[in-house]
């Protein structure tokens, strides 16, 4: 080994959080307002917690409010259920939609800026799949900070957060897991400003890294997404859950791929073809464009396979319209000022006068690491790991089952990041002291950083990644076929051997972007691995995972996929059993909580 690769320096503080974007600060909050004092430490990727992919969420947050005339929280429960295509957990569903507006109230009280209406309540938008009286009408459920919510809900949790006395470490990642006697008691740091290792033992650990797309070659997710959590997780022997669903937002912007909001059709945007037909009324003739994602992207893409749609001249790709130019300026100005500037300022289009071009994009993984209903990280089905939580995107408690519905995920990050704050404190009273560095502590991450230091050879990094990028999209996109998946499984395994042959430009562990690169890329080959070996196990569609030779949900895929892989490639599978405990209780309205159909 050419550098000598060592742990620096130890910090102890009770909690360790892993991840400081919205779940995981919500949870340092909760854990403070609970036990004051509680020593917390939050690692962040980025420099700045501001900078967490939360902040870039737009159009709301879902939540029924109690003095609303018409909605109800049973409607917004079988929403989640239907749009998760019957594969959420009905007790995570009931959990989180009956506390959303308790949490909505918190983060208003402690300082966010809700939109609010003339009558000074706070103000909602409609979102795809969200409708009154169990689907027969949209619902106006969404509450906003005009389009910037994530960023309104950042300043609420960072300010909470360092009202508290949370410590950061910023631009650091979390390399490996420490475990003793089945317990996890932390995790290895690397601190890229002083290219140094340091072992944080904790007696609590929460994971909340977020998101995982940037696989594809069109995404909404910032670039630090790459999915390094899920990989310390495979990497410790756990399981992954459901990673086959990976949801496409129907409008991202032609090109990048950036996020344009699902508020835009909220406030009454709507999909054109290359004719000018509003074609999804001919798929969803009553939930129109607004119905869920799965299905508004699958259509899309049918209308531009079949001849419907347009090629943008400056990225050559396919997309269709969405027009926004009958909406008031009043609405243009200061509802959704922020996103339409996107389209000004990265396809030169003005929203107000001219069509805008969209393109599905890959925006969100509804699976994760499995937990229980209180957040704790699970080893299989009926046992946890003790000291070891997780939250927000990164975690699959499941609210989402095989389909997201839009600003279910702000409220999910809010409610669990609650939660599991909560159940760190119950954690925290009798838990025991992490005790010293586990001996076996670096094994992995050290040959993972010599391995990276230490290779040889000509091939590119970019080059890699950009062919990662276009496979994940062409093969392991929004259709999915046999032949596809299983080319696309071969050439994931060629990428790895050609990822073994880059080798780095300088040596140096100091703010060495390469070498970060060569250890993200490796989780990025990782998590595409497993999510294109789930999608090729599960022989069915189901929400966002759509097999074109298997078009049809199937009952004997009813569970979750569980995979582990602790060498690349060799993925092992297991089941975990949906929750139907709304179903199985035989309350008012429980046939809506069966395996229903989905029509919208
Ligand atoms: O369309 C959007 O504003 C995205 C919201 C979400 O992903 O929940």
């Amino acid at each position: 080994m050419g550098k000598q690769l060592r742990i620096d320096s130890v910090l102890r503080p009770e909690v360790l959080i892993i991840g400081a974007g919205g779940a995981g600060l919500r949870c340092a909050a909760e854990i403070c307002e609970r036990r004051p004092g509680t020593r917390i430490i939050a690692v962040t990727k980025v420099y700045s917690p501001q900078k967490s992919h939360t902040s870039t969420a737009q159009g709301g947050m879902a939540a029924v409010d109690p003095k609303d005339p018409v909605d109800r929280v049973i409607y917004h429960m079988f929403d989640t259920w239907k749009g998760s295509d019957c594969s959420a957990d009905q007790n995570i569903i009931k959990k989180v939609c009956e506390t959303g507006w308790e949490q909505v109230v918190w983060l208003e009280r402690h300082g966010m800026h809700f939109s609010r209406t003339e009558a000074g309540r706070i103000a909602k938008r409609p979102f795809g799949g969200h409708m009154l009286n169990f689907g027969e009408v949209k619902a106006f459920r969404a509450c906003y900070e005009a389009d910037r919510t994530g960023k309104g809900i950042m300043d609420t949790v960072w300010a909470e957060s360092l009202r508290h006395g949370v410590v950061f470490l910023g631009q650091s990642v979390a390399t490996e897991l420490l475990f003793s006697h089945g317990r996890c008691v932390g995790a290895i740091v690397f601190v890229e400003p002083s290219g140094k290792f340091i072992a944080i033992l904790a007696q609590a650990t929460v994971m909340a890294t977020g998101g995982k797309t940037r696989m594809y070659q069109v995404s909404t997710n910032c670039r630090q997404n790459t999915g390094d959590g899920l990989a310390l997780i495979l990497q410790a022997g756990l399981p992954v859950m459901d990673l086959e669903a990976v949801q496409f937002h129907p409008t991202g912007i032609v090109g990048p791929g950036i996020l344009a909001s699902e508020a835009l059709r909220g406030e009454g945007g709507v999909l054109l073809n290359k004719d000018g037909e509003r074609f999804m009324e001919r798929y969803a003739p009553t939930a129109k464009d607004l119905a869920p994602r799965d299905l508004v992207s699958r259509c899309i893409m049918t209308e531009i396979r079949e001849g419907r749609g347009c090629i943008h001249p400056d990225h050559n790709m396919p997309h269709v319209w969405l027009d926004l130019r009958h909406l008031p300026k009043y609405v243009h100005r200061t509802k959704i000022q922020e996103v339409t500037s996107f389209f000004r300022k990265f396809v030169g289009v003005d929203p107000e006068t001219e069509l805008c071009p969209v393109v599905p994009t890959a925006h969100y993984q509804m699976g994760g690491a499995p937990t229980n209903e209180f957040g704790e990280v699970q080893k299989s089905p009926e046992e946890i790991v003790p000291g070891l939580f997780a939250c927000g995107e990164f975690a699959a408690a499941s609210l989402h089952g095989h389909n997201r519905l839009g600003t279910n995920s702000l409220l999910e990050l809010i409610t669990m990041g609650k939660v599991v704050g909560e159940r760190v404190v119950s954690y925290l009273a009798d838990a025991e002291a992490p005790g010293d560095v586990p001996e076996e502590a670096g094994q992995h991450v050290f040959s993972q950083f010599s391995n990276c230091l230490e290779r040889k050879g000509h091939q590119r990094y970019a080059r890699i990644r950009d062919r990662l990028r276009v496979l994940m999209m062409e093969k392991v996109g929004v259709f999915r076929s046999e032949k596809p998946l299983t080319e696309a499984i071969d050439e994931l395994r060629e990428l790895k051997r050609m990822a073994s042959r880059m080798e780095l430009s300088s040596k140096s562990l100091v703010m060495n972007q390469e070498l970060l690169q060569f250890w993200e890329l490796d989780h990025l080959l990782d998590i595409s691995m497993v999510i294109a070996q789930s999608a090729l196990a599960r022989k069915e569609s189901r929400g966002a995972h759509y097999r074109e030779d298997y078009p049809e949900r199937k009952p004997e895929f009813d569970f979750h996929t569980l995979a582990y892989m602790t060498e690349f490639g060799k993925v092992d599978f297991a089941k975990r059993p949906i929750d139907m405990s709304i179903y199985k209780a035989r309350g008012k309205n429980y046939k809506k909580f069966g395996m229903i159909e989905r029509k919208y």
